[in-house]
């Protein structure tokens, strides 16, 4: 795969001598600062092996709108798979068709990320996926409700047992959870170029990206954003040197602080995750911002203290939209069929 798409002069051996010192100057620079490659195969979650039966339940699970009250709002309707795994929205619009407070982030490669949410308050995507469920402002449904109307459908009966061999009441909100975590380890997108340029493929980022990524680790971006999904693994005040307008930090979310009751987390939030950025706008957790560039010249005053000038930020953003991976191919499920003992919709 990776021989396939190494440059012509690579191949022949033709790369001039300064150019791949400099690439493997820039290689050793990027690992040095924690950036990594999103790896191959299924990652593995804490307390719930990941089987074929778990994810193929999970993506029914995933695409279900009977999981709302309404029965037309599913997970995919604010994480669409199609489209980057978010919704394209400022902030996501659910049950009723009430706006909720923050913008939708994407599910893709969320496995990654060292806890769930704007202000990491799920530990992980089992306890994320019980959220929106019950949340007012998305799905408004009952745990209840939902196991009454996962027992109605016996194809999900019969799932849940297989997904949960040995289990006496394997239907349940908890194993409804796992089911979703599992699918979502399937919904990660490695070989980006910048992957396969880390992994040693000097063609496979342009020299505009690889100036780019030059200019994102000389900045001090990857102080935040590293790790696999160039973020997800901290928390930091959004504003640390200067706060953003109230457009952007809107005053009534205090972000970590409503899940620490700690003065020092006012307007703590987990370092976002940079994987796909070019394709899942708005920006931020209010959604403000639909341009990249601008969103990265924010970062640089609002958490460098440092005005980029243009051209840098066109530079960064550049180089952002090397992170954009091979998207997961994703069949949509044919659900299992309503009886009459299903609930009816509540809208
Ligand atoms: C009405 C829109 C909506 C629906 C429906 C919805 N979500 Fe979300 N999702 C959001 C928003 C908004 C956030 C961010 C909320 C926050 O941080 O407080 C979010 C956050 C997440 C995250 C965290 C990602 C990250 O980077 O932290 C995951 C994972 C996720 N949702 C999965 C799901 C699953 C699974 C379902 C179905 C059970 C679901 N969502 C249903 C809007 C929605
Ligand atoms: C001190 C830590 C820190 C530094 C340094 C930093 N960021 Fe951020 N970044 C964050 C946090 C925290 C957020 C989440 C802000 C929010 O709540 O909306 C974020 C959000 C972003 C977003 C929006 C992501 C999204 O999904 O909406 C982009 C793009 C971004 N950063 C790029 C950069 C770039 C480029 C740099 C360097 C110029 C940088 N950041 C420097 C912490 C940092």
């Amino acid at each position: 795969m990776r021989m396939r798409t190494l440059s012509l002069t690579a191949a022949l051996g033709l790369t001039a001598l300064p150019a791949v010192a400099d690439d493997t100057q820039l290689r050793e620079l990027a690992k040095s600062a924690g950036l990594e490659p999103v790896p191959y195969g299924l990652a593995a979650v804490q307390d719930n092996p990941v089987t074929r039966e778990k994810i193929d339940l999970g993506k029914m699970l995933f695409f279900d709108p009977r999981l709302s009250a309404s029965g037309v709002i599913s997970c995919n309707t604010c994480h669409n798979v199609g489209t980057g795994g978010d919704d394209n929205l400022p902030t996501s619009v659910g049950h009723g068709w009430q706006k909720g407070p923050r913008n939708s982030p994407t599910v893709l490669n969320a496995v990654f990320n060292k806890a769930q949410f704007w202000d990491g308050r799920a530990e992980d995507l089992k306890a994320q996926a019980k959220g929106p469920i019950q949340a007012g402002v998305e799905m408004a449904n009952e745990p209840e409700n939902v196991v009454v109307t996962l027992n109605s459908m016996p194809e999900y009966i019969e799932r849940f047992g297989r997904a949960f061999p040995g289990e006496e009441d394997p239907v349940t909100f908890d194993n409804m959870a796992k089911a979703i975590e599992a699918f979502e380890v399937t919904l990660v997108t490695p070989n980006a170029p910048f992957d396969q340029w880390l992994e040693g493929n000097d063609g496979a980022m342009t020299d505009e990206q690889k100036a780019g990524l030059a200019t994102f680790l000389d900045k001090g971006c990857a102080s935040c954003h590293s790790g696999i999904n160039f973020g997800g693994q901290g928390y930091f005040p959004f504003g640390l040197i200067e706060k953003p307008g109230a457009e952007i930090l809107p005053p009534e979310d205090k972000g970590r602080y409503q899940v620490t009751k700690t003065a020092s987390d006012e307007y703590v939030f987990r370092a976002a995750p940079l994987r796909n950025i070019a394709i899942t706008a708005p920006y931020f957790h209010s959604g403000k911002i639909w341009d990249l560039e601008q969103a990265v010249a924010v970062m640089g005053t609002a958490q460098l203290g440092a005005k980029l000038s243009d051209e840098e930020t066109t530079s960064i953003a550049i180089f952002l939209g090397a992170l954009t991976g091979e998207q997961p191919i994703v069949e949509y499920p044919i659900l299992p069929v309503e009886t009459d003992s299903t609930p009816k919709p509540r809208l």
